[in-house]
């Protein structure tokens, strides 16, 4: 049996040790907002939060979760008021959006690591994540409203 925590609260898992945590998300708990992209770790599409840290839920085993704190798009802020998700609505910044809830979940913990991020670090910590709609002037312009910097 896995016990973890999911947007605060306890789940007990007691399938395939082996099986991603991003199947666990979309398909038992009905938590679509993280997407599935590559599912190769590459595209950044399926990035959650495990103990804080940005990671790509579709190469994250289950057994590697056990007794983890794993936050998804859906508990980033229930209200939606996350500094990043106001920005990311007042700059437009989705096209199809299917890239989005991962570009907001790596950017967020960018901010709690980096509350202040330069260029250099926010191209560094956001390299790892697609946009075919090619977003990323928005991203980073929305980026670093909710850093406090530049206004729209
Ligand atoms: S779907 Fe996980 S990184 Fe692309
Ligand atoms: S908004 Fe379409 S892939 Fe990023």
């Amino acid at each position: 049996m896995i016990t973890l925590t999911i947007n605060q609260q306890t789940h007990e898992y007691d399938g395939d040790p082996q099986m991603p945590l991003l199947w666990y998300l979309r398909d038992e708990l009905l938590l679509k907002g993280t997407k599935y992209g590559c599912g190769m770790a590459l595209c950044g599409a399926c990035t959650v939060h495990v103990d804080g840290n940005a990671t790509r839920s579709c190469r994250l085993p289950m057994a590697a979760v056990s007794n983890a704190q794993v936050t998804t798009i859906e508990g980033l802020d229930e209200k939606h008021q996350h500094p990043l998700q106001i920005a990311w609505a007042e700059n437009d910044v989705p096209q199809c959006g299917y890239c989005q809830s991962g570009q907001i979940m790596q950017a967020a913990s960018l901010l709690a690591a980096t509350p202040k991020p330069d260029d250099t670090q926010i191209d560094q910590a956001m390299a790892g994540n697609i946009c075919r709609c090619g977003t990323y002037p928005r991203i980073k312009k929305a980026i670093k409203q909710a850093a406090g910097g530049d206004k729209v």
